[in-house]
C-alpha cells in the first residue's frame, strides 16, 4: 500500500511518519512535494504519486494571523483539500483528513457531538470548517479527525511555549475559562494506527458508519491554566531548573486575542468508542509521556 502522508514536518504528521511504516510505502510529502497554496498542481501531484491511502495532516494552523490572512488560510485549509478529496473520490482511494474543535462557538457545557451544528467564531475555525463541508461534498469514503489543542515535545505549541515561559518568568498567567483536551500528537497517530489496523476494507466499512467524521482527543478536560500547572508540576518533578513561582488564572476577556476562541471545546467520544473501538489516555497520561521526552533536553540547554 501506498500511503501519501502530507504536514510531515508538523506535530501529527511528525506523529506518523515513523507510526506508519508498518503498513506500506509511506510517501512523506512536505510542502515542496505538495503545496496547498498551488492548487493547479494539486491534481497532478496526485496522478504522479498514485497513493492507495492519502492522510493530510497539513493545515494552516496559525489561529491568530489567519484573521489577517483568510484567502491565505481558506485556500490551505480548504481548497487544496477540496481538490485532494475530489482526485480521492475519483480514484476510490480513502482520505484521513483532521479538523478542529474551532468549527464550534464553544457555548454550553456539554461535549460537542459530531453532528452538532458548526459555528466558528474565527478566520481559522470557518476555514477548517469549508474543508469539512468541501470534503463531504466530493463523496468518496473519507474520514474527518476533530481534535482539539494539539501539541508534543517538539513542534511549535503550547507545551513548549509555557516550558520556555516557566524558565523565563517568575509569574504566569493563563486563561482558566476555556475547557478541552490538550491532545497529544502521539495520541492521534496512535488512533489513525488503531483505526488503520483492522485493515483498510475493515476501515473503510467504519468511516461509512461514522459517516465520515469522529472526535478524536485525549479523555478527561482542563483550562489552559490547568495545563499549564501540570507542565509547571511536571517539569519540576523532572528536576527542569524553572524561574517560574505563580501560575495565575486570567479569564478570556483579560487576554484578549486576534482570533476569538471557543469557551467549551470538550469533543465527545462516544462515535470513537462506539464505532471504531478507541479508547484514549487521559489527558494527564499522555502529557507525562511528552514532559518525559521533553525534559532532558530542556536539562540540558541552558535558557
Ligand atoms: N495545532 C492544534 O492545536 C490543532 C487543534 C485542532 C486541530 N488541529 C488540526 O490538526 C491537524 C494537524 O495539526 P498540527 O498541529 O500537526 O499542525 P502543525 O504542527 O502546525 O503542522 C502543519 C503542517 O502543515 C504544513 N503546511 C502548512 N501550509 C502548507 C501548504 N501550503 N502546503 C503543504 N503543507 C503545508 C506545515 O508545513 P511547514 O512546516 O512547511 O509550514 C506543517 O507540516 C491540522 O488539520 C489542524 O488544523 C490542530
Amino acid at each position: 500500500m501506498r500511503i501519501l502522508l502530507t504536514g510531515v514536518s508538523g506535530q501529527v504528521g511528525g506523529a506518523l511518519v515513523p507510526r506508519l511504516q508498518g503498513f506500506g510505502t509511506v510517501i512523506a510529502a512536505d510542502a515542496s512535494v505538495l503545496d496547498f497554496v498551488q492548487l493547479a498542481d494539486i491534481s497532478g501531484t496526485l496522478a504522479r504519486l498514485q497513493p492507495d491511502l492519502i492522510i493530510n495532516p497539513a493545515a494552516y494552523t496559525a489561529v491568530d494571523k489567519a484573521e489577517d490572512e483568510p484567502e491565505l488560510a481558506l485556500r490551505v485549509n480548504a481548497e487544496g483539500p477540496a481538490i485532494v478529496a475530489q482526485w480521492a473520490a475519483l480514484h476510490s482511494v480513502p482520505l484521513i483528513h483532521f479538523s478542529t474543535d474551532y468549527v464550534f462557538n464553544g457555548a454550553g457545557e456539554r461535549a460537542w457531538r459530531e453532528d452538532d451544528a458548526a459555528h466558528p467564531l474565527s478566520v481559522y475555525g470557518s476555514s477548517k470548517l469549508a474543508g469539512e463541508n468541501a470534503i463531504r461534498f466530493a463523496g468518496g469514503t473519507f474520514l474527518i479527525i476533530r481534535t482539539s489543542w494539539v501539541y508534543a515535545a517538539q513542534g511549535k505549541n503550547f507545551l513548549r511555549t509555557i516550558s520556555r515561559l516557566a524558565r523565563e518568568r517568575k509569574e504566569l498567567r493563563i486563561v482558566a475559562d476555556q475547557i478541552g483536551a490538550p491532545t497529544s500528537a502521539a495520541v492521534i497517530a496512535d488512533g489513525v494506527v488503531a483505526m488503520l489496523s483492522p485493515g483498510l476494507d475493515a476501515f473503510r466499512t467504519r468511516c461509512t458508519e461514522a459517516k465520515g467524521l469522529v472526535n478524536l482527543t485525549v479523555s478527561g478536560e482542563t483550562s489552559w491554566h490547568g495545563f499549564a500547572v501540570a507542565i509547571v508540576e511536571g517539569l519540576k518533578a523532572r528536576n527542569v531548573a524553572l524561574a517560574v513561582e505563580q501560575v495565575l488564572p486570567l479569564t478570556t476577556e483579560q487576554y484578549p486575542t486576534p482570533a476569538k476562541r471557543p469557551r467549551n471545546s470538550r469533543l465527545d467520544l462516544t462515535r470513537l468508542h462506539k464505532i471504531f473501538g478507541l479508547t484514549t489516555p487521559h489527558w494527564r497520561d499522555a502529557l507525562r509521556s511528552e514532559l518525559d521526552a521533553l525534559a532532558p533536553e530542556l536539562a540540558a540547554t541552558p535558557v
